[in-house]
């Protein structure tokens, strides 16, 4: 259990809420399990219809905690991150997930609304996957969701320099549904989360099983970790976290 991730359940929704803002809701192994553990209650449990993200601050999530991954990459961690707990079963989540994001979703936070059915953005949200920054590889199978979503140029743009994508930008490259005022993205996304709740839910879970192929998007997650676990380790990426935890750019010259 942590308190970083509160969850809810309100007329066969389950709210599942990143609570960490001081921390700009960045992700730790306990969250990671938390949410996997929601998750997985929510699949089971007929009167669960629907899964809602959200969060409570002023950002969506900053991603993967990175000093989880600095702790891996020094080889100093207890376990290592527990980043698939989330997107293993994500890939396998046959009930509808929707999405509100405020403020920054950063890597996974990003990655992670290619799984969601519904996305709802504040029009100043910032969304990247600066993983090429962090001498990482893009994971959550976004190396195929994203250029399937965006196309090939803009995704590879996304993975390699990392710049934000805005919330009206998002909307337009098919990423979001639909951007609205940061003061009412949660309203609106708890709304459609309703109405979902009240469609058949057979016929939803069949119609999401027909649009995604959860065996495919599983297999490119563990080609993805593959590397992922590998970059990790690299002296690049050590530049990378170090760069962060002391404030500066990383200088990969000297890797
Ligand atoms: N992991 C660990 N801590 C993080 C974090 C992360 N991914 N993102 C933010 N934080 C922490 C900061 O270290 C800071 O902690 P402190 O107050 O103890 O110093 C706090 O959250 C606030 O972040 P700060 O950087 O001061 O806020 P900001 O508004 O200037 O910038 C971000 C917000 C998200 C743009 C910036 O923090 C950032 O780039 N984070 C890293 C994102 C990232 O690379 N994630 C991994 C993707 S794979």
């Amino acid at each position: 259990m942590t308190e970083h991730v509160k969850v809810s359940v309100d007329n066969g929704v389950m709210e599942i809420t990143w609570n960490r803002p001081e921390k700009k809701n960045a992700i730790t192994n306990a969250m990671y399990k938390a949410v996997g553990e929601a998750l997985d209650r929510a699949s089971a449990d007929k009167s669960i219809r629907v899964a809602l993200f959200t969060s409570e601050g002023d950002s969506f999530t900053a991603g993967n905690d990175l000093s989880v991954f600095a702790a891996a990459n020094s080889g100093g961690a207890a376990e290592p991150p527990q980043g698939h707990r989330l997107i293993h079963t994500l890939a396998k989540f046959d009930k509808p997930l929707v999405a509100g994001v405020r403020g920054v979703a950063v890597g996974v936070g990003t990655t992670m609304l290619l799984h969601c059915d519904l996305v709802y953005v504040a029009t100043d949200a910032k969304l990247s996957t600066p993983f090429v920054n962090l001498a990482l590889v893009p994971e959550a199978a976004s190396s195929i969701t994203l250029p399937a979503r965006i196309g090939q140029a803009r995704a590879f743009a996304m993975f390699a320099l990392g710049e934000p994508v805005l919330g009206e930008q998002a909307v337009q490259w098919g990423i979001a549904n639909a951007a609205v005022p940061a003061d009412q993205v949660l309203a609106t996304a708890r709304d459609a989360a309703r109405k979902l709740a009240q469609r058949p839910l057979g016929a939803l879970m069949a119609t999401k099983k027909l649009m995604r192929d959860g065996e495919i998007l599983l297999q490119q997650m563990h080609r993805e970790g593959e590397l992922f676990a590998k970059q990790l380790k690299t002296a690049e990426a050590a530049e990378a976290f170090a760069a962060f935890a002391q404030r500066r750019q990383p200088d990969f010259s000297k890797v």
